[in-house]
């Protein structure tokens, strides 16, 4: 049996059989009259609430953990092969800003692909980083962004010296990974920080069929943060994540817990902390390898049954190419399919609407589904016969057209030139709103994301240039909001 020291303590406190005069003010019993009714029909029950507890005696700290929070951080980070671990109730998003607090001085330069989450823009904002910016690796049979190449980052490293660190995603939301070792490598050459953003891969160190983890990375090369979200794959609730320090991190333990404790709230809620513990617990278990060489059994039949279907296109790991050390490139957990004819945004809506399949996310290309080790027989069933159903659905619709699997061109695309960094744009007072025609030359106060390109066109900031211009007059924009100098 895996060891759950949050959890022990919880029940501990619930045999104590206390009268609460503390916070939180539900005492542990669902609101009263009309408010009981509603909070038990969504299963806040009483047994629920008596755990939703915050800090008490005999509970830890999360800020300054010495009891049940630091032993279950510390059995995270052996099962995970790691120096520290830390967790965080503001999930991943929480857990980068506080790596970018702690492992950078203020106008330090970063290298981010133009794909990062946009938590990573938050953390510009709040540690004063100036971006480079650079392009991923497009798939045009996809329709998808993936990882940085290695290539990129040495070119990155060579025109930039001034750059201080690095942050990759890994894997992206649809699960291609990147090639960790060549990056984390040239970061140890450069001494540069590479901090990864690895919120989709909680479970790869337990498998050897998911991608490397940057947890797995030898020690000489080791990266210096890993950020991932067991709420997205390992099952804690949402909102949990933990931050991993490696061993040969640079990163000191006293900074990463400083930086977490100026982000975080005082008031942590256990239910969360007390999933971190369980997820952690049920990940290094025999029940989970179990749970998952079932759930990859099911996924070979399941990719079978959609090879017998001509109008989907399931994304797999032979469709990329192979990544030094002999693991895979793709999460195949991860379903991203497209239809030969159908927008992803079509298929999608219709599977959900017509089949009851809810999906991750689409795009005009393709959509995105996960499957996961509590999904049983039925549920792969239903998402096999989803696809044979759509195949159907499309003939007798006639979208079958003579140009099946376009190619997705990547668009021409400028990387914009930062004229302000995120910080200093985002404390610009003046801020007005002009007709896109007039906008050339200004430099942008928001975030533009458009599909295509699938990735920021402006971040406030950048300065406005006639691509931009014509990327956003054919998505309907018509005016845009610019600083005033
Ligand atoms: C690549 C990536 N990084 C970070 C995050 C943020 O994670 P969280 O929702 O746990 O804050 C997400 C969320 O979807 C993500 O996709």
């Amino acid at each position: 049996m895996q060891n759950t020291p949050l959890v022990t303590a919880l029940l501990v406190n619930k045999t104590l059989n206390r009268r609460r005069f503390h916070v939180p003010a539900h005492a542990g019993l669902p609101l009263g009259n009309y408010f009981r009714a509603l909070s038990q029909q969504l299963g806040f029950s009483a047994d629920l609430l008596a755990v939703d507890l915050t800090e008490l005696d005999g509970l830890d700290v999360l800020s300054i953990p010495e009891g049940c929070i630091a032993e279950s951080q510390a059995l995270t980070a052996e099962r995970y092969g790691v120096a520290h671990t830390f967790y965080s109730i503001n999930g991943t998003s929480g857990g980068l800003h506080a790596c970018l607090l702690a492992s950078f001085q203020p106008d330090d330069a970063v290298l981010i692909p133009r794909n990062a989450h946009r938590s990573i823009i938050a953390g510009l904002v709040l540690a004063g980083l100036n971006p480079v910016w650079c392009e991923p690796i497009w798939h045009p049979d996809w329709g998808l962004w993936g990882g940085v190449s290695p290539e990129t980052v040495e070119q990155a490293f060579k025109e930039n010296p001034a750059i201080q660190g690095v942050i990759i995603t890994h894997p992206t939301y649809e699960g291609l990974a990147t090639d960790l070792e060549a990056i984390a490598k040239l970061c140890k050459t450069h001494n540069k920080r590479l901090i990864v953003d690895e919120a989709h891969g909680a479970l790869f160190v337990w498998h050897k069929a998911f991608p490397l983890s940057a947890c797995e990375l030898p020690e000489v090369i080791s990266a210096d943060a890993v950020v991932q979200s067991p709420h997205k794959t390992g099952g804690s609730l949402t909102q949990s994540a933990w931050v991993h320090l490696p061993k040969g991190s640079a990163i000191s333990a006293r900074r990463l817990q400083q930086a977490l404790n100026h982000l975080q709230t005082t008031s942590p809620s256990y239910l969360l902390l007390a999933s971190l513990d369980l997820a952690s617990a049920w990940l290094a278990s025999v029940d989970f390898q179990q749970a998952v060489q079932w759930q990859l059994l099911r996924i070979q039949r399941l990719e079978r049954q959609l090879q017998g279907v001509p109008s989907v296109r399931l994304l797999r790991k032979t469709h990329l190419p192979v990544l030094a050390g002999g693991r895979p490139a793709l999460d195949e957990t991860r379903f991203y399919l497209r239809h030969a004819t159908l927008s992803g945004e079509t298929m999608a809506e219709l599977l959900e609407t017509e089949r009851g399949l809810s999906y991750e996310s689409c795009n005009p290309y393709g959509a995105l589904y996960l499957t996961s080790f509590q999904h049983e027989e039925a549920d792969f069933q239903a998402f096999a016969d989803g696809f044979s159903w759509i195949h159907q659905y499309a003939i007798a619709e006639e979208t079958q057209q003579k140009m099946p699997f376009k190619l997705v061109e990547q668009v021409l695309f400028t990387m914009p030139e930062v004229v302000l960094s995120p910080r200093n744009a985002f404390f610009h007072a003046e801020v007005e709103t002009v007709d896109l025609a007039e906008a050339l030359g200004r430099i942008s106060a928001e975030t533009i994301v458009r599909c295509p390109p699938g990735i920021p066109v402006l971040l406030p900031g950048e300065r406005i240039q006639p691509s931009h211009l014509s990327l956003l007059g054919q998505s309907g924009t018509v005016t845009v909001q610019v600083i005033v100098q």
